[in-house]
């Protein structure tokens, strides 16, 4: 569950975001579209603590940020918030010197204190979903973006993070690849997982999403069901987003 209320980010002279509210209910996911400089990245950072936020308040996870909050209570809610919320990046930043598996429980290892040989149980039965358990030994370099992309998605999940953020998971990938990710995604959310997805691709949104946002110039312009967004949007703006999208 997710609940945003007033939330604005301003960052020196600039504003990024200003007055965004919306829910995501739990087992759901919201897709986020706009124009390039909306402010999409922004939100997703803000959700998982990487921004902070200047206005309002943010709800992830049972754990609540208000922008009033004093800097070492906001960073020790932060820390809490992070545990909740996983991220999978636009470039998927795997480690470089660990394996497959070495990258998904590292975490779980170092940070939640699991036994190693019960987080690579948990880790090799992520990767079987994703269909990369025989890969389990190999290093990030030697797999294709795809696979690579996968092993982010599973090292986030390690974390059974109660919302998992992904920011253009879509952008490195063929649209066979895309749908493979559309389903495995799907499969996760059948499992109880809510997520939030930013992507430019109407095809994939439609795919994965039970409800979209439309942003611009840093406003939520419009939330709705997916179909309605994409095939009867209210607001002129996103009328107009739409018909220029692909
Ligand atoms: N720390 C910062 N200081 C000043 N401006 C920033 C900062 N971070 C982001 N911005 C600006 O805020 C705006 C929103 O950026 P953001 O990355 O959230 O957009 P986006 O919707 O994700 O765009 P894209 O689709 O291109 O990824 C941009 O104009 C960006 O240059
Ligand atoms: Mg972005």
């Amino acid at each position: 569950m997710i609940s945003i209320e007033g939330l604005g980010k301003v960052a020196g002279e600039t504003r990024i975001l200003r007055g965004v509210s919306l829910t995501v209910e739990p087992r759901t996911v919201l897709g986020i579209i706009g124009p390039s400089g909306s402010g999409k990245t922004t939100l997703l950072r803000c959700m998982n603590g990487f921004e902070r936020i200047s206005e309002g308040s943010l709800e992830a996870g049972g754990v609540r940020l208000e922008a009033v909050l004093g800097e070492k209570e906001y960073q020790k809610r932060v820390k809490l918030l992070r545990r909740q919320v996983g991220m999978v990046f636009q470039h998927f930043y795997l480690f470089p010197h660990l394996s497959v598996l070495g990258n998904i429980t590292e975490a779980p290892v170092q940070v939640l204190r699991q036994p190693r040989a019960e987080a690579e149980a948990r880790a090799l039965g992520l990767l079987e979903t994703v269909g990369l358990r025989k890969s389990w030994s190999r290093y990030p370099e030697s797999l294709s973006g795809g696979e690579q992309q996968r092993v982010a998605i599973v090292r986030a999940l390690a974390m059974k993070p109660e919302v998992l953020l992904f920011d253009e998971p879509t952008s490195a990938l063929d649209p066979r690849r895309s749908n493979e990710l559309a389903v495995t995604l799907r499969g996760l959310v059948e499992q109880g997982q809510t997520m939030v997805i930013v992507t430019h691709s109407m095809k994939f949104l439609e795919d994965v999403a039970d409800r979209v946002l439309y942003m611009e110039a840093g406003e939520a312009v419009e939330l709705g069901d997916t179909a309605q967004i994409l095939n009867d949007p209210q607001d002129p703006r996103t009328q107009d987003f739409i018909r220029h999208a692909d």
